[in-house]
């Protein structure tokens, strides 16, 4: 059974979280003298003299409407990857504790265990780029904390089956965080309806993908109540910056306009994927239901260089374990497509024979 206390780190449940000037006083007044702020103004806009709202209740609102939970189940992040490192903070005891990873995957929880001195037990994924259930199930110890699943993963592109993140989450009694970074280019659904369900379930996602607002840097922590509420106690007070609040709200307003994005690159996934297949030194494009595309290719890391003599950078992944002879490759505008489908048989043509 989940038991929260358990999970938790001693010196968090402890902690007495710093409190802000504006957590003591919330309403509204006519003179702020109350955090050392400039009361005279700021260079840029007026009102940027003022610390933010330490807990983003107009981003979380607007949010929750569109994911359909309510405020208490949001945590907002630095980017995504700030939710991973509080994990590990709130969670994971250094030098004691370990958590799982599914490699090929996503490198920040591997390098946030390393900084937080958590050690990592791995189980890669199959050939199919599915989990292995039964290394995962061999791997689980007393102090494993967190098992990390990315759907769909990077670099691989693919989803991960539904039933074997409920068996993970139906049986492991530590936390199983559901990296959903590339969820809204996918034909999956999103776990966080399945939040009632599982309270050892966190799910991240982020609006540095389809939202198109990598620079912001805000990532989302979807989770119980009580989860949430230990985030929000350990995380530096003023995380989100007012500009990254104002833009995000604004953002929030144009879904319409990023489903629009959403299925043009989808349109053109499909598209490239089917071009890509027929080039002749194309051995796999491997199923994606993400942004990019994962293509095993003869003498990928001479492709890639090549490439980078046209001005076009891919990511090689070559190096990278089940991944050999791949590049992983984000998908473009429609005429950066063709430049890249150009160059790659520019590259083809040169070494036919
Ligand atoms: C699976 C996955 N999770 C998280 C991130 C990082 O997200 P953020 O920009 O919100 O930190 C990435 C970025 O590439 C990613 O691929």
């Amino acid at each position: 059974m989940f038991d929260l206390e358990k999970v938790t780190r001693e010196n968090i449940k402890n902690l007495v979280s710093y409190s802000s000037a504006r957590d003591e006083f919330s309403g509204s007044a006519d003179v702020y003298l109350d955090a050392n702020e400039n009361s005279l103004g700021s260079p840029l806009l007026k009102w940027y003299n003022r610390y933010p709202d330490p807990h983003q209740h107009a981003v979380k609102t607007a949010l929750s409407a569109i994911k359909g939970i309510t405020s208490e189940h949001i945590f907002l992040g630095n980017g995504s990857d700030e939710c991973i490192d509080l994990l590990y903070r709130c969670f994971c005891n250094p030098g004691k504790d370990n958590v799982i990873i599914c490699p090929p995957t996503y490198g920040m929880y591997q390098v946030s265990a390393n900084i937080n001195d958590i050690s990592i037990k791995t189980a890669p994924l199959l050939e199919d780029f599915q989990l292995n259930l039964a290394h995962i199930e061999t791997l689980i110890d007393e102090n494993t904390k967190i098992i990390w699943l990315c759907s769909p993963n990077n670099p691989t592109g693919n989803s991960l089956n539904r039933a074997d993140i409920e068996i993970v989450l139906n049986n492991f009694d530590g936390l199983v965080v559901i990296d959903e970074a590339y969820i809204n280019f996918a034909k999956q659904k999103t776990f966080i309806q399945e939040l009632g369900e599982y309270k050892n379930l966190v799910v991240l996602q982020t609006f540095s993908k389809a939202w198109g607002l990598a620079a912001l840097r805000l990532g989302m922590a979807f989770a119980s109540k009580e989860i949430i509420s230990i985030l929000n106690k350990t995380k530096p007070p003023y995380n989100i910056n007012q500009a990254t609040q104002e833009l995000a709200l604004k953002a929030l307003e144009e879904v319409g306009q990023v489903n629009d994005m959403i299925t043009e690159i989808v349109d053109m996934r499909i598209a490239l994927a089917d071009v890509l297949q027929q080039v002749p030194t194309v051995e796999k494009v491997f199923p994606s239901d993400a942004n990019f595309l994962l293509v095993k290719i003869k003498d990928a890391h001479k492709v890639y260089e090549f490439l980078l003599t046209k001005g076009i950078v891919v990511r090689d992944r070559s190096n990278v374990k089940l991944c050999e002879d791949c590049l992983r490759i984000t998908i473009g505008t429609e005429k950066e497509n063709t430049i890249l489908v150009d160059s790659i048989l520019d590259w083809v043509e040169q070494h036919e024979n």
